[in-house]
């Protein structure tokens, strides 16, 4: 597990299936998150993604709960690159609840995912993409310190037109220089207890 603020991470269960059926076969939602609003997936499809999933030693799977009403919120992944000498990962999320996009919850979970990354393991570099279209993920992912590397031109075909897809990605040095200010601006007055956690071993 892994508590930021409110928010709680805790292991993708087979028993949230049920949720990401509902999540995953969503129109919007998978428009924006996996740039495939046809996302048409069922249930044993999922039971068998879940299987190779757990399968996988080095990347991690999360479901997102809101720690005061213990409700699930989310999805979130963070999956090692298989390329290149230097440790990175893909970060990847989504609130499946869409009545709580745009209040904050998107650049908490991201700051959450790169300490995740970074702080706790050995991350040197963090990653991620999304398409066009998608402003809220792009001004999260800037917000957090991502940079826009790259665009791949007509990856997607949605909504009747082709969209390029854009590359992120941030080094642990730049994370480091604007940790502080990230974790102040997420958290609150929250910071203090979320760096209680790890004072002891740093001592
Ligand atoms: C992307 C996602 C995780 C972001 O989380 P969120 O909680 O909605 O985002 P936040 O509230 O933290 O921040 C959204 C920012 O985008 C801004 N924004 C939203 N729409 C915008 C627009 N059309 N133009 C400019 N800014 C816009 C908001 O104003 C806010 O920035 P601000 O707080 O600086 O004003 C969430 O919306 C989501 O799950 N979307 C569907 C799936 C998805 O897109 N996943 C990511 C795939 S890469």
């Amino acid at each position: 597990m892994f508590e930021f603020g409110n928010l709680r991470f805790r292991p993708l269960e087979k028993d949230d299936l049920k949720l990401l059926h509902v999540w995953e076969n969503d129109f919007e939602l998978m428009m924006y998150s996996r740039s495939k609003p046809l996302n048409i997936v069922s249930m044993a499809q999922l039971e068998k993604q879940y299987e190779e999933k757990m399968k996988e030693k080095n990347n991690l799977y999360f479901i997102m709960e809101n720690m005061e009403s213990n409700e699930p919120i989310g999805f979130a992944a963070i999956r090692r690159e298989e390329w290149g000498n230097v440790q990175a990962a893909d970060l990847g999320t989504y609130i499946g609840r869409k009545e709580l996009w745009e209040k904050g919850f998107g650049k908490k979970i991201t700051v959450a995912l790169l300490e995740m990354a970074f702080i706790h393991l050995n991350i040197e570099r963090c990653e991620a993409w999304s398409v066009e279209y998608n402003i809220r993920a792009h001004k999260v992912l800037e917000f957090c310190g991502f940079k826009k590397g790259g665009v791949i031109r007509n990856t997607v075909y949605v909504a009747g037109k082709k969209w390029s897809s854009f590359h992120f990605d941030m080094l642990r040095e730049e994370y480091l220089n604007i940790r502080m200010n990230l974790l102040k601006k997420t958290l609150g007055e929250k910071v203090d207890a979320y760096l209680e956690r790890t004072r002891p071993v740093l001592k």
